[in-house]
């Protein structure tokens, strides 16, 4: 198994452009299921999870092409699915491929998706999903560990989510799209990957209001087209590399991000005294300088336009170098504080109780060696890493390569020491 080997205390300068958003674009795949035309999806980060959906779509006999390698676009095209159908092994490394249970159900009639099962989040069931397919007529069971769906034609209806769901939102837009009449969806997610998803929709003829509000109104219709989009950048990533410069910088310039989904998080890290700019000539530039004395600061997850879960992790690394105590809360997962049992090792001051963090800081953090637990979770580790003294190895870094796009390739572009290593005989 690949680990990282990072030696720290190096500061970080220079320029990183952002990748594409994972999270938009794995429901973007999915939703090329809709029609028998082409869809041409453009910024696909070349992460893991994104292979994953790749190989998915091809085992159900879609077309998957890419004009470069590494893949920075794909072409998909569902002109017949011989199997409408997602199967454990590779739903079990990838959670997101329940995102292909409401095309599959709108437009085949016929589903059968494996249940996803725990991570090391949390329990993270689809019982929501599955209550509001049926809301639009689908019939479902779950039998042997996989979700069954079938339908004639699903018809639209009111919807209301009791508890906000990201992916549930998704799966029920691209569900919605081709039933018959109008759905009407309450309390949807109101994360910025929705409203890229609504927009590829509506190029493929869907008739969608609402996306980004708690309500969103669609309007089915009997069938979608191909069309061309490209994704958005990864808000999350992008937040990392903020972080990143703000515990390790120098100055760092993300180019290709877009600033306007990170308003939680520049709030807080401005709150710790971090001083992080847009550029006027430029509105996809933001550019970060690590303060003198990081200040502490209060964190709780919450959902868009919340301080984002994804970001917990890495905040925590931050709080470990910054004065005072930041008292941080995890609202979203149930058990996303893995990070912090590691972090303990490096060092860190870290009092766990339950789903809440307290963290003294500044403290000096040494290299040690520590595993990742998930994907940001190993962000929070390399983050850690590189200012702690002396060298930190990290175990399991296939967790980092589902969500972050060359990563290594980027930190050592602006300056950092770290590389990848395959320790002998694994
Ligand atoms: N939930 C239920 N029942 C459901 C669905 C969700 O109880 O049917 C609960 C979950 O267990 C959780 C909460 O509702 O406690 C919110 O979960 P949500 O459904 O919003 O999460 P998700 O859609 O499975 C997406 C992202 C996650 C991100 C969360 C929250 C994708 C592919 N995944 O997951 O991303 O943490 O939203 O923002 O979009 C990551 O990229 O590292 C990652 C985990």
């Amino acid at each position: 198994m690949e680990q990282f080997r990072i030696q720290g205390g190096r500061k970080l300068r220079g320029e990183v452009r952002i990748s594409g958003a994972k999270n938009a674009a794995l429901p973007a795949m999915a939703a090329a299921l809709l029609t028998r035309e082409p869809v041409h999806l453009k910024n696909i980060p070349h992460v893991r999870d994104i292979v994953t959906m790749a190989k998915l779509l091809a085992h159900m006999r879609c077309r998957v092409e890419s004009p470069d390698i590494p893949p920075s676009a794909f072409t998909i095209q569902a002109e017949t699915v011989s199997h409408a159908e997602a199967p454990y092994e590779l739903v079990k490394t990838m959670r997101a491929s329940v995102l292909t249970l409401g095309p599959l159900l709108a437009r085949f009639g016929r589903a059968r998706v494996s249940l996803p099962g725990g991570c090391a989040i949390g329990a993270r069931p689809i019982d929501l999903h599955i209550q509001a397919l049926e809301a639009l007529g689908g019939e479902i069971s779950v039998d042997h560990g996989y979700v069954q769906a079938r339908a004639e034609r699903l018809r639209g209806a009111r919807v209301r989510f009791p508890r906000i769901t990201v992916t549930g939102t998704e799966n029920i837009l691209t569900a919605a799209a081709l039933a018959e009449g109008e759905t009407i969806l309450e309390n949807a997610a109101l994360e910025p990957e929705i409203g890229d998803l609504a927009e590829l929709l509506v190029k493929m003829g869907a008739k969608i209001e609402g996306a980004g509000t708690p309500t969103i109104w669609i309007e089915g219709v009997k069938e979608l087209h191909g069309t061309e989009h490209t994704i958005i950048p990864d808000r999350i990533e992008a937040g990392t590399f903020l972080v990143a410069g703000a515990m390790a910088g120098g100055e760092i310039t993300l180019t290709h991000c877009a600033p306007h989904h990170l308003g939680a998080l520049i709030a807080k890290l401005r709150e710790c005294g971090v001083d992080i700019r847009c550029d006027a000539a430029d509105n996809s530039i933001l550019r970060v300088r690590a303060p003198k004395k990081l200040l502490a600061a209060d964190v709780i997850t919450q959902e868009y336009p919340g301080f984002a879960t994804d970001m917990q992790a890495q905040f925590m690394a931050l709080a470990t170098q910054a004065e005072g105590v930041s008292h941080i809360r995890e609202a979203i997962f149930e058990n996303r504080m893995l990070h912090a049992v590691e972090l303990l090792r490096m060092g860190a001051n870290i009092h766990i109780e339950g789903n809440s963090a307290v963290v003294t800081g500044p403290t000096p953090l040494t290299g040690a060696p520590v595993t990742a637990s998930d994907l940001r979770a190993s962000a929070s580790l390399v983050l850690a890493a590189l200012v702690a003294n002396n060298t930190t190895t990290i175990d399991r870094v296939y967790h980092i390569d589902r969500g972050y796009e060359r990563i290594e390739e980027k930190l050592r572009g602006l300056g950092a020491s770290i590389e990848r290593v395959s320790p002998s005989g694994s």
